[in-house]
């Protein structure tokens, strides 16, 4: 591709981020996808959502949420005002200018994370992939799933990662229920293949979340988001420790944690 054609894709995307006409296609509309789509309908862009489950789809298209954080009303405004679709035709991915894929990564029997689901969903993207689409993966996943098992597939079209169409890892990091913090004052972090990559995205992202932490390399968000887990993780263990340890002295473990 010339480099002619390199600045345009770019110039392109990041002209229907200024201008909100970009479509954006949320793969996977559960507790990550749906939450995201309101946030991009919101910031005024119109949202295509796919879903293999036609029971979501159908819901949504009446208006109906099945996600606790997102109220049918909301849902419902959106819908109306032809600002949010669903579809469980995967063919129409040809359609968003920006593609977020928030499809599951449950553990395996072996606890290793079960990645068919991207694999599955990068297939159907890359089926329609086109010059001048953002692919952005949400999941969760072990460092190196963007670069080695997505972006191969995708580039299996012929096009240039970072001149004709655009990847990066962006890990969701909602934590639902939280009266705080939700998807769009939880700080996003943004990691492309390539520094346009990271542009492109930040850029489409920009308008729904209110501050965005962009990283050098799709490896180094998925390396947060695995810090970040871990961290909870050893927190959670050191916090139950300490609550067996206080209970067998007779001793308040909210007194320690507090004084502490
Ligand atoms: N729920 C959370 O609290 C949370 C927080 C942070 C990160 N995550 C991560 O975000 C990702 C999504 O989690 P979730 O909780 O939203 O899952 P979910 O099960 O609520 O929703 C996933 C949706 O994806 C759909 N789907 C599955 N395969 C598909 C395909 N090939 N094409 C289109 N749609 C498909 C399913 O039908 C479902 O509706 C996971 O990797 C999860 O680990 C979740």
């Amino acid at each position: 591709m010339s480099v002619v054609n390199a600045v345009s894709h770019e110039a392109q995307l990041l002209e229907k981020a200024r201008t909100r006409t970009a479509l954006i296609g949320v793969v996977g509309l559960g507790y990550v996808g749906l939450p995201l789509a309101v946030e991009m309908a919101r910031a005024g862009y119109r949202v295509l959502g796919f879903d293999i489950n036609p029971r979501a789809v159908d819901g949504i298209n009446a208006g109906r949420s099945h996600v606790q954080d997102i109220a049918s009303e909301t849902l419902a405004g959106f819908v109306t005002a032809g600002r949010i679709a669903a579809t469980t035709d995967l063919a129409r991915m040809r359609e968003p200018d920006c593609i977020a894929v928030c499809v599951p990564t449950p553990l395996s029997k072996t606890r290793d994370p079960d990645v068919s689901y991207i694999v599955a969903a990068t297939d159907s993207v890359a089926r329609t992939l086109r010059a001048g689409q953002a692919v952005v993966l949400e999941s969760t996943t072990y460092p190196g799933t963007t670069r080695d098992l997505m972006l191969p597939a995708l580039e299996k079209r012929g096009l240039k990662v970072g001149e004709d169409f655009f990847v990066a890892f962006s890990p969701e990091r909602v934590d639902p229920g939280n009266p705080r913090y939700n998807t769009r004052n939880t700080p996003k972090v943004i990691g492309g293949v390539t520094a346009a990559c990271t542009r492109v995205v930040s850029a489409l992202y920009e308008p729904a979340i209110d501050t965005l932490v962009p990283v050098q390399s799709p490896e180094a968000a998925e390396l947060v988001k695995l810090l970040e887990n871990t961290f909870r993780s050893v927190n959670i263990g050191l916090v139950n420790e300490m609550a067996i340890v206080c209970d067998k002295l007779g001793v308040d473990v909210w007194e320690v944690i507090e004084a502490a």
